[in-house]
């Protein structure tokens, strides 16, 4: 597998660092708090399990699977696929996210938590691409900037492919027949 990767570009020693980073960052913001982290299925799932086991004040988790419409390419429909488990009114919301590319994703998570009293809402991300973005949405903490390129690994996929690698590479353009 990792032979189809062309160049790492976060190593796994860097994702760990800026997840405790990024974690004793979160410890101070909600202290006394308890906020409900919402991680968003699927890609958010290794970041999320390495960022909030360095937070060290009570949390809630719970998870939520969107898809776009793939039939209407970026025409910001989002549909849900597993809604919450848990109410939102009044609660402090934490989206986790592995990766912000268009917006839509998250515009369409921002405006639903609104929509449902949310007290506050902050956005996480690993990644953060900007050259990709359609809709005006901001996270409130960047992992890493990355550049308008097809990146896989830690959560992020090919096909359902590359999520368990413990890095961020650039997948060789022969692999999806670039
Ligand atoms: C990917 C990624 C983000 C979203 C970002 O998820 O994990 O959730 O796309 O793209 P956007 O900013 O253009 O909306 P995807 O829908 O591929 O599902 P997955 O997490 O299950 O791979
Ligand atoms: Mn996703
Ligand atoms: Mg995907």
């Amino acid at each position: 597998m990792h032979s189809e990767i062309k160049e790492v570009l976060i190593s796994e020693k860097q994702i760990q660092e800026k997840c405790k980073e990024i974690g004793a960052q979160l410890s101070e913001e909600y202290k006394g708090r308890f906020p409900l982290a919402i991680g968003v299925l699927k890609g958010a799932m290794p970041f999320m399990a390495d960022v909030l086991k360095r937070v060290d004040t009570h949390l809630e988790m719970d998870f939520m699977d969107v898809s776009s419409y793939s039939g209407m390419k970026s025409s910001g429909e989002v549909k849900i696929v597993k809604d919450l488990d848990t109410q939102v009114e009044g609660r402090d919301i934490l989206i986790i996210e592995d990766i912000i590319d268009s917006g839509l994703t998250l515009s369409y998570l921002v405006d639903l938590f609104k929509y449902r009293q949310a007290n506050s809402i902050k956005i996480v991300t690993l990644l953060d691409k900007p050259a990709g973005r359609k809709s005006a949405i901001k996270a409130d903490t960047i992992g890493f900037e990355v550049p308008d390129e097809f990146v896989v690994g830690y959560g992020l996929d090919y096909n359902e492919k590359y999520r368990n690698l413990p890095y961020i590479g650039i997948l060789k353009p022969e692999v999806y027949g670039g």
